[in-house]
Order: structure tokens, then sequence, then C-alpha cells
């Protein structure tokens, strides 16, 4: 019997692709050369499942030239890239890859914020200019972390994960914002009090953002919103690009609204709003959360054993649209 076709979009470890080798027949792409619009649509056309990176668009336009694709496997826990509702109306399996990233993207979430709140990066680039003759007082004088407040705005997993390192590790007063209140036991194991947006945004000395992508949640940070925050507040995102507004954040570092900001996702990317590369007071990192080999060789293999188990058993790990398995 002939193996089903699938897609592996971009460059994969080499040790996935051989987990996938006895079940599929694998076009691969590890050279890494993103596709157009066109080449995406055309490549899916001809597969049965595709292990996707969460960038691939897989919509209603998409999947209406693929009437034989069956499953599609993120390997990103994000997945903006799917139209799950029209995923679910062409029968096509979603999942995403939650859980294996939590600790290692709530760690990078904590690096962020405080390489922006103790200038780190700006001080490395001080040295790098040659720029430094003398030590002085106030040099790069940053924002404190420990025993401040730390304002989590999206309480999932790896918010969470961030809320017991603030209040375990740092003594920080951590007060989140979510869709729907944690549960006690969670909010009494991560320290967390639940509050109005507006007040994280007056009262928290750094806002950290986890929150999901979706069309409501776009430029949940804007220059409403940043205006309530404090002058000396920092503003970090490792959510996506869209959920805060970049134009506006550029100009509200530019004047001084808020101190600085940790950036590690961009409304374009990969391209980055040009008034943001301007500001002094940001830290800028490419996407890179969840970037331990370890953690994104957990990601890929959970998306390889979702391909796996759809087309062996029928069901799959981390189901995004369970109906259509129903
Ligand atoms: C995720 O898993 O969503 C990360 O942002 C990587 O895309």
């Amino acid at each position: 019997m002939s193996k089903p076709k699938i897609v592996v979009t971009r460059h994969v470890y080499p040790e996935v692709l051989a987990h996938l080798a006895p079940h599929f027949e694998v076009t691969h792409n590890q050279a890494d050369k993103p596709y157009s619009l066109e080449e995406w649509t055309a490549l899916l056309s001809q597969q049965d499942g595709a292990l996707t990176m969460g960038i691939e668009p897989v919509n209603e336009q998409v999947l209406s030239a693929c009437p034989q694709l069956r499953i599609c496997a993120n390997l990103s826990v994000g997945y903006n890239n799917f139209d799950v509702p029209a995923m679910t109306r062409h029968k096509v399996v979603a999942t995403n890859a939650p859980d294996v990233l939590t600790e290692t993207t709530a760690d990078f979430g904590f690096a962020l914020m405080m390489a922006t709140a103790r200038r780190i990066t700006e001080g490395e680039h001080y040295i790098r200019r040659g720029d430094w003759h003398q030590w002085k007082l106030d040099f790069f004088c940053g924002a404190e972390v420990h025993g401040t407040t730390l304002g989590i705005m999206g309480m999932g997993r790896i918010g969470q994960a961030i809320a017991k390192r603030g209040a375990h590790g740092f003594g920080m007063k951590v007060v989140y914002h979510n869709r729907s209140r944690l549960a006690p036991e969670l909010e009494a194991a991560c320290k967390a009090s639940y509050v109005s947006k507006a007040e994280l945004l007056q009262t928290a000395d750094h806002v950290v953002l986890v929150v999901p992508y979706s069309k409501e949640a776009h430029h949940t940070i804007g220059a409403p919103e940043l205006a309530l925050m404090k002058p000396t507040a920092t503003l970090v995102n490792i959510a996506r690009g869209g959920i805060v507004d970049d134009a506006a954040l550029a100009q509200a570092l530019q004047q001084g609204q808020i101190a600085a900001a940790g950036l590690d996702v961009f409304e374009r990317e990969p391209q980055v709003h040009p008034e943001l590369l301007k500001c002094h007071n940001v830290v800028l990192t490419p996407h890179i959360a969840s970037s331990t080999r370890a953690t994104r060789l957990g990601m890929a293999m959970l998306a390889a054993n979702n391909l796996i188990a759809f087309f062996k058993e029928g069901r799959v790990l981390t189901p995004l649209n369970p109906e259509v398995l129903a």
C-alpha cells in the first residue's frame, strides 16, 4: 500500500525526517526557502498532510485548492496561520504543539524582561561602539525587577510559568488579566491576583504579553493602553505580532511615555517597524522565545507524532478541531 504524502514546510532536524520516513512519502524543504502563496498552495494540493511551522496560511482560499488534504500539524503552539473553522468545514484536522515549549518560553520571557529593565543590550552596544571610557555612577540606570509588580496579560500555561518565576524567584507581586479568571488553586500556585486590564496597565512595573493572537486581540496594546502605563514601566511582547500596535509603541518609547520595551514578535515579521529600530530603549529578538534545540526538537517531534497518530490510528495528540475526528 502506498504511504500518505506529507510536506515538511521548512528545515527541521534530521531526526525528525528520520522519524517520519517509515510512515510517509515526505517532501521536505531542508534548504529552508520560504514559499510564495502560489507555491505553497500548489505544493499543499498534492499532499495528504503537512508539518507546518505556524507561518503558512491554511485558510479558505488555500483549502479550496487542496481536496486531498487531511491534516496540518503546526510545530508551534500559536496557530494564527490556521483558519480553524475553515479547516473544520473542509474536514482537515488541525493540531498545534502546546506544553513542550512552556518552560523554555517562560525562561525567555523572563530573560527579555530582565534585559529590557536592566538595559543589557544597550550597554553592550555602547561597549561595541567603543564609547566606554570611564565608569559613572548613573551609568545605564535601569528599572528594579525584584520586589516590583509584574503584570501578565494572558494567563495560559506560559503566563503561569512566568508568574511563578516572578513570584517565587524574584519576590514580585504578580497581577494578571485573562479572558477568564484562573481557578483559586492555580492563582495560589502563581501567587497571582486577577485585575482588570486598566488596573494591570496602571499598576504594573513590568508588563509581559502572552495573549494568543485572534482578531479580537489585535492591538490589545495601542496608544490608549500605552497611555495608561507608568513612565517607568517596561513592556515585553513574546505573544504574537499584531498584539501590539508597533507604530504606537515606537512613539511611546520615543516620547518617554514608557521606559523600555522587549520585543520577540512583530507586526510584519521578519520586518521590524523602522521607528522601533531607531529607539535605543528597545530590546529586539527574532521570534526565538522557544528556541533551544531540545525544545524546538520536542515541538517538531510532537507535530510529527500528531501526523503519525492520525494516519496510523485515526487520532491526534493535541487537536484544535476534535470534531473533525469524531
Ligand atoms: C510558538 O510556538 O507559537 C512560537 O511562537 C514559535 O512560533
